[in-house]
C-alpha cells in the first residue's frame, strides 16, 4: 500500500505555484488544492455583498454560510462559489487588491485552515498558499518554498492577463503584487514565511518544466528515504 504523500508549497504572488502544483498533481495523480482561490472566492462574496473586508465579524460570518467546492478537472481546478462557477471571476483586479486584507483576520484563517486540512485528509495532495508547510500541513513530507524576482512575477501574471484578453497594466501590477506580499508578510496570523524545513526555489530564470522536475526529485528523495 502506497502512502500518502502531502506536498506544500509556498511562496509569494505569482511565483508560479499552482501552475507547478497543478503539473505535479498531475503527474502523481494526487489531488491538487489552490487555497488562494478559497481565499479570493470569499473576497468575491464579500465585494458582491458589500461586507467590509476588515470587519472581523461580518467576514467571519458570511464565511460560515458560504459554500467553496474546488473542483480538479482537465482544465485544471474549478472554484465553485454556492454552486456557481467563479473560477474566472476571482482572478480580476477588485478581487486582488481587497484579498489579503480579508486572509489577514485570524478568524477566517482558522476556519480555511480547518476546511483545507479536510480537503487533504487521507489523499496525496500537493496544496499551495502562504501557510501550508508552516500552519496547514505542517507534517507534510514534501515542502516547496517558491521565490522569484517581484519583475519577473509582475511580468508573468502581465503576459499571462494579456494572453487571457484581461487588461493588463505592468506598473499598477507589480504595486498590487508588492502591496500584497507585504500585507501577507507582516500579519500577525500565520504570515508567509518559508518553513524551517521547507526547500527554496530561486524560480527567476527557471522553466515551468525545470521547477516541476525540481519538485519531483524532492518527492523521489523523500521516498527513498523511506524505503
Ligand atoms: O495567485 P496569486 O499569487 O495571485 O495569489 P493566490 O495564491 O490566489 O492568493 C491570494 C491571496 O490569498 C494572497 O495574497 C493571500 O493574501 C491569501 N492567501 C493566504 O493568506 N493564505 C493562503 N494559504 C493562500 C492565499
Ligand atoms: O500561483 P502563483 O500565483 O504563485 O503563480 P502562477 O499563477 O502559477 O504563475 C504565474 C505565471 O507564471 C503563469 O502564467 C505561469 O505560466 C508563469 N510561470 C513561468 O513563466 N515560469 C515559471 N517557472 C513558473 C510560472
Amino acid at each position: 500500500q502506497e502512502e500518502h504523500i502531502a506536498i506544500a508549497i509556498d511562496g509569494p504572488a505569482a511565483a508560479g505555484k499552482s501552475t507547478v502544483a497543478k503539473i505535479v498533481a498531475e503527474k502523481l495523480n494526487y489531488i491538487y488544492v489552490d487555497t488562494g482561490a478559497m481565499y479570493r472566492a470569499l473576497t468575491l462574496k464579500a465585494l458582491n455583498d458589500g461586507v467590509d473586508p476588515s470587519d472581523e465579524a461580518a467576514v467571519i460570518n458570511l464565511l460560515l454560510e458560504t459554500n467553496i467546492e474546488l473542483a480538479n478537472d482537465s482544465t485544471g481546478q474549478r472554484v465553485i462559489l454556492d454552486g456557481k462557477d467563479v473560477t474566472e471571476e476571482i482572478r480580476y483586479q477588485p478581487v486582488s487588491a481587497n484579498v489579503s486584507y480579508i486572509a489577514k483576520l485570524t478568524a477566517v484563517r482558522q476556519e480555511m485552515l480547518k476546511r483545507q486540512r479536510e480537503l487533504a485528509k487521507d489523499r496525496g495532495v500537493v496544496m499551495d498558499g502562504r501557510d501550508i508547510g508552516t500552519h496547514v500541513l505542517p507534517g507534510a513530507q514534501v515542502k516547496i518554498f517558491l521565490v522569484a524576482s517581484v519583475d519577473e512575477r509582475a511580468k508573468r501574471r502581465h503576459d499571462e492577463n494579456i494572453a487571457k484578453g484581461i487588461p493588463s497594466d505592468l506598473d499598477q501590477l507589480k504595486a498590487e503584487i508588492e502591496k500584497r506580499d507585504e500585507i501577507d508578510t507582516n500579519r500577525e496570523t500565520a504570515p508567509l514565511v518559508k518553513a524551517d524545513d521547507a526547500v527554496e526555489l530561486d524560480t527567476t530564470s527557471l522553466s515551468i518544466h525545470e521547477v516541476v522536475h525540481s519538485i519531483l526529485q524532492e518527492v523521489e528523495k523523500y521516498k527513498n528515504k523511506q524505503n
